[in-house]
C-alpha cells in the first residue's frame, strides 16, 4: 500500500490559532489527508507545537512566567482548536518532548562530525541594559534587503528573507529599546552556500513544487545562498551537544523542522511502525507562504547534508485578510478559531475557507461574504437538494430507493455526470486544487437541483409514477455521490448525508462512488442538514469585530480599504444651504466642485444652521454607489458623529473635515 507522509507547519505555542492558520495550512492539509485515506493509502499526518525560540521566551518574559508554562498553556489551546476543526492528525507532539531533544542533538552532531557545521567568531548585538546577547526577535531594525521597517533579527516579514541579527540597520533591543552594542561570540554555522547548486537542481527538476514556491526560491538562489547560523546565545532551547558550547542552544528553526520527524517517530513507536517507511515514500509539507524560505532552501539542504530523501512537494497557502485589512493579532484584528466555533459549526468554516479562493492566492474573510456563500451555496443549493430528495423519497416511496424501468436522455445525462464527477474532483485534489474540487461538487448539486425542478416530481407523482421513480432514484444516487465526495471537505456534514442514506461509515471510500444504491434500499427520515445564517448574528459578529479593534470607537467610521480605494473624493465649496421643509433634521446643501454642482441632503440641521455651513470647504465623494459603506442602509444620512462628518446623498457625498 502506498504511503503518504503529511505534515503541517508547527504553530508557535505563544497564542491560539486563528482563521489565517486554518486557511493556509491545517484545513487544506486535512482535506488532503482524508482524501488519501479514502483512496486506501496509508497516511501518516502529523504536527506539533513549536515551543522554543524567542517568540515564546519574549512572551514568558512579558508575563513573568516560564517559557514551558506558556507553551503548555497554548499547546492545550491549539490542540483543542485543531480538534474542533476535525483536523485528523495522527500525532500532535511538542518540541519540548524529550525524544525531540535527542533527535535534534543527534542530527546536529552528525552534521557537525561530517563537516557541514563549522565554528566562527562573530559579532552579535548585545544589550548592556538587559545584560545579554539579542538573538532573533529580541532585536528589531531595518531590513538590509528591502529597507522594510520592523524587521526582526531572524526574518523580514516584508520581503520574507531570512536575516542575521547583525545585518539589521538601526537595531534596538525589543525589551528595553536600547541601542545594542556589538560583542563577539563563537557560533556554529551550517554550510548552506555549498548546497546552492544542488538546491537549484532540485527545484528545477521538481515537477511537483507549485509555482508560488518555485518562484520565490529561484529568486533567492539568484541572490546567492549564505551560510546559516545554527546556534544562539540564549537559555531557552535545546542545548548544543558539545562540551565547548555551554550556554548555547540550537536555533529554533533547525530543530522545529526536525519535529516533523520526531512527531512521526512518536506515532511510530506507539503503533509499532517505522516512520522512515512513510518519509521515504512521499512526504508533503503544508505551510504558510511566510515560511517558504525555511522549507524550500534550508530544510532540503539540511536533509541533503544528512543523507535523507527530500520532500515530494511543499504546498504553501497564501494569506487571509479580514474585512479587507491585514490580520493583526496585536491589534485584535483577527478571528480566533475558538470564538468562531462558538456560533458556527466547523464544517461551515471549512467550507468557506476552502471555497473562498485557490490556496495559491491571497484572499479575504468577510462576514457578509461568508453569510452569502453559506446561505446561497450550502443552504439553498446543496441543503435544498438533499432535503427535497430525502423528503420526497419518504413521502412517495416509503423511504425506499425506487425501481427504475426507463431513462430518457436527460436522466442518462445526469447519471453520466454522477459517474464522471468523482474522477474530476479526485484529479483536482491530487493536484492540490482543493477549491476547484469543491466547486465541482457544488456544481453537481446545482445540476441536481435543476434536474429536480425540471422533472417536477411533485406533478408527475399524480400522472406518471414511473417518471417520479426514475427522478428520485437518480437524485438519491446523486446525494450519495455528494456525501462521499464531500467527506474530505466536510467530515461531519457528509456523515449526516450518508447516515440519512443509511450507509455504513466503514464502507465509505472514494471508489464507493461507483456502486449504486440498490432498489428497495431504505433511507432514513430527512433532517435539515444546512441551515441559513440569520442577518442578526452577522451584524453582531461585525460589531464585535470592530469594537475589539482598539483604535476605532465608532464602527460607523469604517469602510474597508478595498472599497475606500474605489472612492473618488473632490474638494468642493458649500454654495447653498437650507433647511428641508417639515424636517427638524435635514439640511439641503449645494456643493460646487468646479465642473459641476452636487446636491447633498444631510441630517445636519440639529447641529448646524445653514449659515454655519455656507461657504465652508468640504471634500465631496462623487461616486458613492460603487462603494458599499459599512452599516449604511440609505443615502442622505450622516455616518459619523464627532468632529469628522460624512454626508451622503443620491448625487454625491460630502466629508466635512472639521466644520468650525
Ligand atoms: O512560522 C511558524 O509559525 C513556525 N513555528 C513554523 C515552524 S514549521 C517547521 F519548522 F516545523
Ligand atoms: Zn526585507
Amino acid at each position: 500500500m502506498s504511503k503518504v507522509f503529511i505534515t503541517c507547519a508547527l504553530p508557535y505555542a505563544n497564542g491560539p490559532t486563528h482563521l489565517g492558520h486554518l486557511r493556509s495550512t491545517y484545513i487544506p492539509a486535512d482535506v488532503y489527508a482524508r482524501y488519501n485515506r479514502m483512496k486506501g493509502r496509508d497516511v501518516l499526518f502529523v504536527c506539533a507545537t513549536d515551543e522554543h525560540g524567542t517568540p515564546i521566551a519574549v512572551q514568558a518574559e512579558k508575563e513573568g512566567k516560564s517559557p514551558k508554562e506558556i507553551a503548555g498553556r497554548y499547546y492545550e489551546m491549539i490542540k483543542k482548536d485543531l480538534e474542533s476543526c476535525n483536523i485528523s492528525l495522527d500525532n500532535f507532539g511538542r518540541t519540548t518532548d524529550p525524544l525531540h531533544y535527542q533527535m535534534a542533538q543527534n542530527f546536529f552532531l552528525k552534521l557537525y562530525n561530517q563537516g557541514f557545521i563549522y565554528e566562527k567568531t562573530i559579532k552579535q548585538p548585545y544589550c548592556t541594559d538587559c545584560n545579554r546577547f539579542l538573538p532573533d526577535r529580541y532585536v528589531e531594525g531595518i531590513c538590509p534587503y528591502c529597507s522594510g521597517e520592523g524587521a526582526r533579527g531572524d526574518h523580514c516579514e516584508i520581503c520574507g528573507r531570512h536575516l542575521d541579527p547583525i545585518q539589521l540597520q538601526d537595531p534596538s533591543c525589543l525589551i528595553c529599546h536600547n541601542k545594542p552594542e556589538i560583542r563577539e561570540s563563537v557560533h556554529y554555522y551550517f554550510k548552506l552556500s555549498e548546497f546552492q547548486n544542488e538546491i537549484k537542481e532540485w527545484i528545477d527538476k521538481n515537477q511537483e513544487l507549485p509555482p508560488n514556491v518555485k518562484n520565490y526560491v529561484l529568486q533567492w538562489i539568484k541572490e546567492g545562498l549564505r551560510d546559516w547560523i545554527l546556534t544562539r546565545d540564549m537559555e531557552w532551547g535545546i542545548p548544543v551537544p558539545l562540551e565547548e558550547a555551554k550556554g548555547k542552544i540550537i536555533y529554533v528553526w533547525m530543530e522545529a523542522l526536525l519535529e516533523y520527524i520526531t512527531s512521526a517517530a512518536q506515532w511510530a513507536e506507539r503503533n509499532d511502525k517505522s516512520w522512515k517507511d512513510y518519509w521515504d515514500d512521499k512526504t508533503i509539507h503544508f505551510i504558510g507562504k511566510d515560511i517558504i524560505y525555511h522549507h524550500s532552501i534550508f530544510w532540503p539542504a539540511l536533509l541533503m547534508a544528512y543523507g535523507c530523501k527530500l520532500p515530494y512537494t511543499i504546498i504553501a497557502g497564501e494569506y487571509l485578510s479580514l474585512e479587507g485589512r491585514k490580520m493583526s493579532t496585536s491589534k485584535n484584528w483577527v478571528i480566533w478559531t475558538s470564538d468562531f466555533l462558538k456560533d458556527f459549526e466547523s464544517d461551515i468554516l471549512r467550507y468557506y475557507l476552502l471555497v473562498n479562493a485557490p490556496l495559491t492566492r491571497d484572499t479575504d474573510f468577510s462576514w457578509d461574504d461568508f453569510q452569502r456563500r453559506i446561505n446561497d451555496e450550502l443552504a439553498d443549493v446543496l441543503g435544498n437538494f438533499l432535503h427535497r430528495t430525502f423528503t420526497f423519497t419518504s413521502r412517495f416511496f416509503d423511504g425506499k430507493i425506487p425501481h427504475v424501468t426507463s431513462m430518457d436522455e436527460y436522466d442518462q445525462e445526469i447519471m453520466e455526470k454522477i459517474g464522471k464527477t468523482p474522477q474530476v474532483v479526485s484529479d483536482y485534489i491530487e493536484s492540490f486544487k482543493f477549491r476547484d474540487g469543491l466547486v465541482e461538487i457544488i456544481k453537481l448539486a446545482k445540476q441536481g437541483n435543476k434536474y429536480f425542478n425540471d422533472k417536477e416530481p411533485w406533478k408527475t407523482v399524480k400522472s406518471d409514477s414511473k417518471k417520479t421513480a426514475t427522478c428520485l432514484y437518480i437524485c438519491n444516487q446523486l446525494c450519495k455521490t455528494l456525501g462521499i465526495l464531500l467527506t474530505p471537505y466536510l467530515p461531519i456534514k457528509s456523515l449526516e448525508i450518508l447516515k440519512t442514506l443509511n450507509l455504513e461509515s466503514s464502507k465509505i471510500n472514494w471508489d464507493f462512488t461507483i456502486e449504486k444504491l440498490p432498489y428497495g434500499h431504505q433511507i432514513s427520515q430527512a433532517k435539515p442538514i444546512f441551515i441559513k445564517i440569520e442577518d442578526g448574528i452577522i451584524k453582531d459578529k461585525k460589531e464585535t469585530l470592530y469594537k475589539n479593534l482598539g483604535e476605532i470607537d465608532n464602527m460607523k467610521d469604517i469602510i474597508s480599504i478595498e472599497d475606500f480605494a474605489k472612492l473618488e473624493f473632490r474638494v468642493g465649496k458649500v454654495i447653498g444651504a437650507e433647511k428641508v421643509k417639515d424636517s427638524a433634521n435635514l439640511l439641503k446643501l449645494m456643493v460646487d466642485v468646479k465642473d459641476k454642482k452636487l446636491q447633498v441632503v444631510a441630517g445636519l440641521a440639529k447641529k448646524y444652521s445653514p449659515e454655519q455651513i455656507l461657504n465652508k470647504k468640504v471634500i465631496i465623494l462623487v461616486n458613492l454607489k460603487p462603494a458599499k459603506l459599512f452599516g449604511i442602509k440609505s443615502e442622505g444620512m450622516i455616518l459619523a458623529t464627532g468632529e469628522s462628518l460624512i454626508v451622503l446623498s443620491a448625487e454625491g457625498a460630502a466629508v466635512g473635515e472639521k466644520i468650525k
